[in-house]
């Protein structure tokens, strides 16, 4: 059955896309049928997987989305996924900052995502989308679509601020909108293990989390191989089969892979 996970947190440089890409890539190398969603008018992570020129590309994601707030007929598929090594993906454009203006004055646009992705999910075993540093309209669309939601935290940041304000927002939605959505878990990325901040922030995520919400055990450690990885479009594990950021990514994919 296919698992709909929508990788958020309203705050930005948490590693939201960098964990799309790599999970991503690390279940595809387990064996599923991935397809990620780009779903942020910034397109970090249609970058992320090597697409440079945009323009090359007829339809994004704001142009389906488009045609759902229009009513029209969607293209089939082969016409808006792009396969990329085993991963598949639905780019963005700069397009859906437009999308993101409809939908808020737009009635009952809020399941449109949802409606598009439903007739995937035979096609796969996992669609991940990206979110946008906001909890606005997009991000809406994008938890009343979602099974499950995995929020990255980077100790750095002291993201631990605001992980009430989205909780909240997601029961909101559980109620109103997606009663299937369910907490996947914590993630800390960018975790630099020297620092005093990664231990601060470490110990109250798990006091404050660990009763109501699962904290992956797998934690990414900060590495500049990261930003070159994605840099070149690639995971980083394919960048460099040795990196320990790749190798968590993997056993970060396990955890998901097991916690169905
Ligand atoms: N584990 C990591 N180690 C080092 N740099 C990282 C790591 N994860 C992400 N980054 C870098 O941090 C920045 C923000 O990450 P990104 O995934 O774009 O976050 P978000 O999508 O939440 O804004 C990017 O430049 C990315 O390359
Ligand atoms: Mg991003």
């Amino acid at each position: 059955m296919c698992r709909i996970i929508v990788v958020g947190s309203q705050k930005g440089g948490v590693g939201k896309s960098t964990t799309v890409r790599n999970l991503s890539y690390s279940l595809s190398e387990l064996g599923h049928r991935v397809l990620a969603v780009d779903f942020d008018p910034q397109f970090n992570l249609t970058t992320c997987f090597g697409i440079s020129d945009i323009t090359m590309i007829p339809n994004d994601i704001a142009s389906l989305m488009t045609a759902m707030l229009n009513d029209e007929e969607l293209p089939p598929s082969e016409q808006y996924i792009q396969h990329i090594g085993k991963v598949d993906l639905i780019p963005a454009s700069i397009q859906l900052s437009v999308v993101d203006a409809n939908l808020r004055i737009e009635m009952g646009s809020e399941h449109l995502l949802a409606n598009l992705l439903e007739p995937l999910r035979e096609q796969y075993d996992y669609i991940i989308i990206d979110t946008c540093p906001s909890l606005g309209s997009l991000t809406i669309s994008a938890l009343t679509a979602a099974d499950e939601v995995i929020i990255p935290v980077n100790p750095q940041l002291l993201a631990v601020m605001g992980l009430q304000e989205l909780t909240s927002t997601i029961l909101k939605i559980k109620r109103r909108l997606n009663p299937k959505i369910k907490f996947g878990g914590i993630l800390l990325t960018m975790c630099d293990k020297r620092t005093n901040l990664y231990k601060e922030i470490s110990t109250q995520v798990d006091s404050a989390y660990r009763s109501g919400m699962r904290i992956y055990d797998s934690q990414i450690p900060m590495t500049v191989k990261v930003g070159e990885a994605n840099y070149n479009g690639m995971a980083v594990a394919e960048y460099d089969k040795n990196n320990a950021a790749g190798i968590a990514y993997m056993n970060f994919a396990k955890e998901v892979e097991r916690y169905a």
